[in-house]
């Protein structure tokens, strides 16, 4: 140091001058040079989903950000429980200025969200063509008044799985009726061959709704007719529906604590070996695929009265573009490289979550791995939609807290089921 120092002192002062001015100026250029690069590096786009998925769409998410070095992709984790994010999501709006480029929208909240102008319509990004190949459920559901708000990116539907070693082992076939259901538990659990016969969501929360439609529709019941917004949860029929679910916890052959249960803690149930049968989302063949029950179990559509048919309900998630973003065409630049076929068929590969396009359900790579999932395209085609209304977040709610209320045994079904339709009616006139 001091040798430079020394060498720095002997030059003559207009040397010096002309050393530093130069040297400046050269900071100045590269300044210049770099800061606008800096600058376009800085587009955040963010998005937040539930935990599960965040870790998920972290290799996608990588992928992206090497072909678009101009944007960072941003993913935050928020709960697992659907109407958990909803809530993140609809107070940040609430807010007025969202943090949230993207919305990664489950089906459901789409009429709320566009109805409060929360979504940018993306009618301008698209074509009738770039549409075409879309599931027409998974795309309808992203819909509001005719406007497109939600592109689909992971289609949903509610099954039945069940392990098909016990029964090929107990010479049952899988069961087509809630009696038959019940029947085979029951004898499995007698003979101690299964600890739980049948486990499902119970909790008060989205999930419970869910599920709910599925019983009814195989009751041959309904919640809320969407055009006419008649409820039929007070009918004989959807009072049967509840009925049935309760006498799965009387008889034992599901645990007393169903009744606080997500799809997680059934999921662990189902692949702990715990249970013979359990309702769930697709996502559980992929993780049970690679668990102790491996090669032990199937799914198939969920059971149903004889005369009455399966009941699947349509769920699935989609990404929206915040009305307030800053950077809509960059959001748009996502949305556009996730829903892709190659990225769709890269994430189901991984995962065993199901696509949003058609052709993905008869695809040979994908066949390859999961052989039902022709078998799925056509479950998810036959789904039972919660109504596509824009109160879906109160008549949910409304529905959710009378049903917990019979099912913990605090209100009879027929009490439940007529106040809770007695209170969605109120809502819908409203
Ligand atoms: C799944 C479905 C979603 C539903 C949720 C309920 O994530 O895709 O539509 O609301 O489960 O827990």
């Amino acid at each position: 140091m001091n040798v430079f120092l020394n060498i720095w002192r002997r030059k003559s002062r207009l040397t010096r001058f002309l050393v530093l001015a130069i040297a400046t100026l050269g900071i100045l250029i590269s300044l210049m040079l770099v800061l606008p690069a800096l600058a376009q590096q800085q587009v955040k786009i963010t998005v937040m989903m539930q935990a599960l998925e965040a870790a998920q769409w972290q290799s996608i998410e990588e992928k992206f950000e090497a072909e678009n070095p101009d944007i960072d992709l941003e993913i935050i984790a928020a709960p697992n429980a659907t109407n958990l994010v909803e809530d993140l999501y609809t107070s940040a709006f609430l807010l007025g200025d969202t943090p949230y480029d993207l919305v990664y929208l489950d089906i459901v909240w789409v009429p709320k969200f566009a109805a409060a102008g929360w979504l940018l319509n993306l009618n301008k990004f698209v074509t009738e063509n770039s549409l075409k190949g879309f599931l027409k459920g998974d795309l309808e559901g992203g819909k509001y008044q005719n406007k497109l708000y939600r592109i689909p990116l992971r289609s949903d539907g509610g099954m039945l799985y069940y392990r098909s070693d016990i029964l090929k082992e107990n010479g049952y076939n899988p069961p087509d009726t809630f009696d038959e259901l019940i029947a085979i538990s029951q004898e499995l659990q007698n003979k101690g061959i299964a600890q739980w016969g049948y486990v499902w969501q119970g909790k008060q929360y989205e999930g419970l709704a869910a599920m709910f439609v599925e019983i009814l529709e195989g009751f041959g019941a309904y919640w809320v007719n969407p055009d006419t917004l008649e409820v039929g949860l007070d009918s004989e029929k959807a009072i049967a529906a509840i009925k049935f679910l309760r006498s799965t916890i009387e008889l034992g052959i599901s645990p007393p604590g169903v009744t606080t249960y997500e799809e997680e803690e059934t999921r662990r149930l189902f692949q702990g070996g715990e249970t013979v049968f359990l309702r769930n989302w697709p996502y559980v063949a992929g993780l049970a695929s690679q668990s102790d029950i491996a090669g032990k179990f199937a799914l198939k559509p969920m059971v149903h009265q004889p005369g009455a048919k399966s009941g699947a309900c349509q769920g699935g998630w989609g990404l929206g573009i915040s009305a307030t973003s800053k950077h809509p065409e960059e959001a748009w630049r996502v949305i556009e490289f996730i829903s892709s076929e190659e990225m769709q068929r890269e994430f189901v590969l991984e995962t065993g979550y199901l696509p949003s396009l058609r052709s993905l359900f008869t695809d040979p790579a994908i066949v390859a791995k999961y052989s039902y999932y022709p078998q799925l395209l056509e479950v998810v085609e036959n789904s039972a939609l919660r109504p596509p209304i824009a109160q879906y977040a109160q008549a949910s709610d409304i529905l959710q807290r009378y049903l917990s209320a019979a099912l913990t045994n605090t209100m009879s079904a027929e009490k439940a089921m007529k106040s809770a339709a007695a209170e969605t009616r109120r809502l819908l006139v409203r």
